[in-house]
């Protein structure tokens, strides 16, 4: 039988306490809410009831229920009136010391079979649960931030935790709609692990100015389908919270440099830069609590309007001569695009769909009839799916000329080249090209992983060479990075920013570092997750589960590898490693492993999983 849980008490109604309480008062628990001080007893109370309007005002809660939900919660300032709780969680800020007190105290004011649980993200349960009488009643419940939304629930049990507080715990977790990982005391556990190595990655992007915050955090929004860029999730984790988090895990995880929080991190907390609870981080908010982001010195509203209508462009970021220079674009109409792969096929129907002249250029005139049958085939696809009218796609296919010659390209105001990635290939592609081209057009390159200045230095005009860094595949995915070498000119980044806006997509400046913005901060985790199950911390399923029950992820690591390729993986992050000589960034050996043994995803009908069957 497992045991029946009719109250509980929560302790601190901050970022995390207030959701706990609100998530156990839905589901027809009393509930105890303490905090330290009557001020921050009305904060807790406000959060609350703030929480619960917008439910109701969202039509997602009945106006009697909030009341009732309300009813079930006895606010109250120190611990003992949590003398006949059944359970404890606390979620006070991530001080081992601070929780350590807690604990012992908390020993002594409740009830012998009261279960003691912690919230905390990343300290050890285990050194906790010693502070008290009863370490094999103490455990961790470990919920995601906003509490009532995520659904992922992490119980942690330490050696000494009795099987029965385990199954209790686990049994409680389902009562209150979540999904439950059970796994050992380890520093960040399986979500926070594989956060914060990238959340601090995004923010050392950001201190050094590779990426604007809007750039960085729409980069992995639009690149990857993440609910939040890595920056606004900071802001709502709470930095305070972040930097601690990072801190422990730093010393408890095998002193990763990867944890050891980013300066800007511990300057920010220093000047009360918080996060949302405190109006300010990353972002400007409205005022304290509220999620809704408003102009600042860094994104004045003005500048927002020039970079939407794209007239003059403050090429804000980048280095050399590209930074904090106004420059304005130069007039785009004839394309050039030069490659017969999925890559360029997909770029000729973006542009051709965008009222652009195309010219498609491939190595000879069967490619060009097959790249032809494939925009065609792409094109139809859009027509049946309600997507463009047929006259729509006639047009769009009249704009494309298609030619095995690059003399073709004489007259073109941009070239994109999408040819194989090799860079001695693509070195002599852009020679080649500056021979033909005339002065002034913008020569960009999609590779994802070449450097950008190598094909820029091909050519006699470095200033006219960009990256722009499309998506597969092109005509679905909205992102499209803007790879600044430091040879690029402001004009030309104008310029790429423009055609991206022309074409309708969010183009995300950044310099030509390995992997630019999305690669550098996804493969990494993807990685890291690698390492985890080689470890056999947790399976494969339950790193996918925690993900994306935890942090809202589309898919989980093992899922994303097997559609990505476990080749192009490893691939990727070689080359990281190679760049930034990071040693946390060195492949796992499994995933080198898989790909020798020709487990590659689901490519070759097995990576991680079987897809053989599926
Ligand atoms: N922020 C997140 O996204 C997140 C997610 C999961 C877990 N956590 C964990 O939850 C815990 C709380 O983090 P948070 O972000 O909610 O912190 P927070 O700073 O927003 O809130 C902490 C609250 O605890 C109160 N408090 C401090 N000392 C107290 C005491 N002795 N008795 C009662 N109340 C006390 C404070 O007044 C404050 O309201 C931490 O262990 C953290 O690691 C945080």
């Amino acid at each position: 039988m497992a045991r029946e849980f009719t109250s509980v008490g929560v302790v601190g109604l901050g970022t995390m306490g207030a959701g706990i309480v609100e998530v156990f008062a839905r589901n027809g628990i009393d509930v105890v809410a303490v905090e330290i001080s009557e001020a921050a007893l009305e904060r807790g109370r406000a959060t609350l009831t703030g929480s619960t309007d917008r439910a109701v005002a969202k039509g997602k809660l009945a106006e009697a229920d909030r009341d009732a939900l309300l009813g079930r919660v006895n606010f109250q300032v120190g611990l003992a009136a949590l003398h006949s709780v059944d359970l404890v969680i606390e979620a006070v800020p991530e001080h081992l010391d601070l929780k350590q007190r807690l604990f012992a105290e908390l020993d002594r004011v409740c009830k012998p079979e009261a279960i003691l649980a912690t919230n905390t993200s990343s300290l050890s349960v285990t050194e906790i649960s010693v502070a008290t009488t009863r370490p094999n009643q103490v455990i961790g419940i470990h919920f995601f931030n906003p509490a009532p939304v995520m659904k992922l629930v992490e119980v942690i049990r330490t050696v000494v935790t009795s099987a029965e507080v385990v199954a209790d715990v686990e049994a409680l977790c389902a009562r209150l709609g979540k999904v439950d990982v059970t796994i050992n005391d380890r520093a960040g556990f399986i979500a926070n692990a594989l956060l914060f190595g990238y959340l601090n990655h995004a923010v050392s992007i950001f201190e050094a100015r590779y990426a604007t915050r809007e750039d960085i955090d729409a980069a992995m929004k639009l690149g990857c389908g993440l609910p939040m860029g890595p920056l606004a999730l900071m802001d709502l984790i709470g930095l305070d919270t972040a930097y601690e988090i990072l801190d422990t895990m730093y010393r408890r995880g095998g002193r990763d440099r990867r944890h050891a929080p980013v300066p800007l991190i511990k300057q920010m907390v220093t000047a009360g830069l918080l996060g949302r609870k405190s109006g300010r981080g990353f972002y400007t908010y409205e005022r304290p609590g509220s999620p809704r982001v408003v102009p600042d010195e860094q994104t004045p509203a003005a500048t927002e309007a020039a970079l939407a209508d794209g007239a003059r462009v403050i090429a804000k970021v980048g280095i050399g001569n590209a930074r904090s220079e106004l420059a304005s674009p130069a007039v785009v109409t004839k394309v050039g695009i030069v490659g017969s792969g999925t890559m360029a096929t997909g770029i000729i129907e973006v542009f051709a769909r965008s009222g652009y002249e195309v010219v498609s250029v491939t190595r000879g005139v069967e490619k060009s009839a097959t790249v032809c049958e494939a925009v065609k085939t792409s094109l139809n696809k859009g027509v049946v799916r309600g997507k463009l009218s047929e006259a729509e796609r006639d047009a769009a296919l009249g704009r494309v000329t298609w030619s095995a010659t690059l003399e073709h390209l004489a007259d073109v105001d941009l070239v994109v080249e999408a040819v194989v990635e090799e860079l001695s290939v693509k070195k002599a592609l852009f020679a080649s090209l500056d021979e033909v081209c005339k002065p002034g057009v913008v020569l960009a390159t999609t590779t994802s992983s070449l450097p950008v200045i190598d094909l820029a230095m091909a050519t006699q005009r470095p200033a006219d060479v960009i990256g722009l860094h499309f998506f597969n595949p092109a005509p679905v995915m909205s992102l499209v990075e803007i790879v600044q070498t430091i040879r690029t000119s402001a004009e030309t980044t104008a310029t790429a920013r423009a055609v991206c806006a022309a074409l309708g997509k969010t183009g995300v400046v950044c310099g030509d570092r390995s992997g630019f913005v999305v690669n550098a901060l996804l493969f990494p985790y993807l990685n890291d997750a690698v390492k985890m199950l080689e470890a056999s911390y947790s399976t494969a399923d339950d790193i996918d589960h925690a993900m994306k029950l935890g942090c809202g992820y589309p898919m989980g690591p093992f899922e994303l590898l097997d559609v990505v390729g476990l080749d192009v993986a490893l691939a990727i992050q070689r080359e990281l490693y190679l760049e930034l000589r990071e040693p946390g960034f060195a492949p796992a050996p499994l995933l080198e492993h898989l790909v020798t043994a020709g487990y590659l995803g689901r490519k070759s009908g097995r990576g991680f999983r079987d897809h053989t069957n599926r």
